[in-house]
C-alpha cells in the first residue's frame, strides 16, 4: 500500500524545458522536506535505477533519435518501468516523499507533441507504464525558451550539448507551449512555477505550492 498525505500521493515531479533550473530546485525541495523530518528520495529521468541509467546513456547519446519518436518513447518507457519498480514505488510504500526531476509529462511533450505522435498512443503507453503511480503534484518550471536555452548552453560550457539541447529555438518555443498545454489540461495536479529571477524566489514559489498541496502549516510555508 502506498501512503498518501491527506489523500495526496507523496510523489512530486518537476517538469519544464531545458535550463529552467529543475535539478537545482528539486535538490532544494528535497533538502527542505528532509529538514521537516521527512524521508525523501531524490531521483531523475531518464534514469533513477541502475538499468534505467544504462538506458539513459543510450537515449541521450543521440543514437535513439534515428529510430523516431515512437521508438524513443518506448525507450523512455522501458527506463521508467524499471525506475518505478526499483526506486519510486518502494519509496512511496515506505511513506517517503519521492522528488523526481522529469517524468511522464516529458514524454508527452518531447516525444508526443514535438514528435507528432498520436496523443491516444502516448496516453495509452503512459497508462500501461505508470498505472496508478501518478504524481500527487507536478511543478512545471516555466521560462521563455531563449532564456532557458542560454542557461543550458552556459551549463554545458565548451562540452557537447546533448541530443535535445542541440535543437534550435523553434523547438524550444514549441516545447514550452506544449508543457503549458499539458499544465492547463490538468490544473489539479500541475502547478506552473515562473522560473525567472532569483533561485531563492523560485524556491519560495515552489515551497508555497508544496505546502499548500500537502497542507503544511502556514508559518513554515512563509519561511
Ligand atoms: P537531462 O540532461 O536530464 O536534461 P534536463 O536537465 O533538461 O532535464 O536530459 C534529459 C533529456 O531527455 C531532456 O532533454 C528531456 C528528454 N526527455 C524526453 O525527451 N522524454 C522523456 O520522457 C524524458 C524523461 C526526458
Amino acid at each position: 500500500m502506498i501512503a498518501n498525505v491527506g489523500g495526496r500521493s507523496r510523489f512530486i515531479t518537476f517538469e519544464g524545458g531545458e535550463g529552467t533550473g529543475k535539478s537545482t530546485q528539486a535538490a532544494r525541495l528535497a533538502e527542505r522536506l528532509r529538514a521537516r523530518g521527512e524521508e525523501v528520495v531524490l531521483t531523475r529521468e531518464p534514469g533513477g535505477s541502475p538499468r534505467a541509467e544504462e538506458l539513459r546513456r543510450i537515449i541521450l547519446s543521440g543514437e535513439a533519435k534515428a529510430h523516431g519518436a515512437m521508438a524513443e518513447a518506448v525507450l523512455f518507457s522501458a527506463a521508467r518501468i524499471d525506475h518505478l519498480r526499483e526506486t519510486i514505488r518502494p519509496a512511496l510504500e515506505r511513506g517517503a516523499f519521492v522528488v523526481c526531476d522529469r517524468f511522464a509529462d516529458s514524454t508527452r511533450a518531447y516525444q508526443g507533441a514535438l514528435g507528432n505522435m498520436d496523443p491516444r498512443i502516448v496516453a495509452a503507453l503512459e497508462k500501461v507504464v505508470i498505472g496508478s503511480t501518478r504524481p500527487g503534484l507536478t511543478l512545471m518550471l516555466d521560462l521563455p525558451a531563449e532564456a532557458g536555452l542560454a542557461r543550458a548552453r552556459e551549463r554545458a560550457g565548451g562540452e557537447r550539448l546533448d541530443r535535445f539541447e542541440a535543437e534550435g529555438p523553434d523547438f524550444h518555443r514549441a516545447l514550452r507551449a506544449s508543457f503549458l498545454d499539458i499544465a492547463e489540461a490538468e490544473p489539479e495536479r500541475i502547478k506552473i512555477i515562473p522560473a525567472d529571477g532569483d533561485p531563492d524566489e523560485v524556491a519560495a514559489r515552489i515551497w508555497d505550492a508544496v505546502a499548500a498541496r500537502y497542507a503544511f502549516n502556514a508559518v513554515e510555508s512563509a519561511s
